[in-house]
């Protein structure tokens, strides 16, 4: 119940939201604190396979929305559809909260020359 509500409330919040899927992002990200290279790891281990850049590969993009961090959070801890949950096992608050942040800046990253937002 509790994954439909946020299920809800993330549709919501992303109405008129741009899409952008698929476009390579046109800028290198940069990965200047260490706090971001560990996120950038974590995200490659566990979400880049589904999340692929945080573009829409087998789920959602993730780049393209204003999702406050303790939604992205709900929805990794709890998983939702085909998206398993991942338990403090496996990703710590700490990882989740460096994560977070490559998350949002893969959202900062400008999209390509051309591309109306
Ligand atoms: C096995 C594939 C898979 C993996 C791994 C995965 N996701 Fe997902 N993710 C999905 C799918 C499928 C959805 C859409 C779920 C739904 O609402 O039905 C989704 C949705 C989301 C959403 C909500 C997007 C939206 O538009 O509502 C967020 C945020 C998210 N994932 C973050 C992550 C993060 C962060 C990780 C890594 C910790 C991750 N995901 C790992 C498959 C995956």
């Amino acid at each position: 119940m509790r994954t439909v509500i946020v299920a809800a409330l993330m549709l919501a919040l992303c109405a008129g939201c741009s899409a952008r899927r698929g476009e390579p992002v046109s800028e290198p990200l940069k990965i200047d604190n260490a706090k971001l290279a560990r996120g950038e790891r974590g995200f490659m281990a566990h979400c880049n396979k589904c999340h692929p850049g945080g573009e829409k590969g087998l789920a959602f993009a993730l780049n393209n929305k204003p999702l406050p961090g303790f939604m992205i959070k709900a929805q990794v801890r709890a998983g939702a559809g085909a998206m398993p949950a991942f338990s403090r096992e496996l990703i710590t608050g700490e990882e989740l909260d460096e994560m977070l942040e490559y998350v949002t800046l893969l959202r900062s990253s400008p999209p390509p020359p051309g591309e109306n937002r």
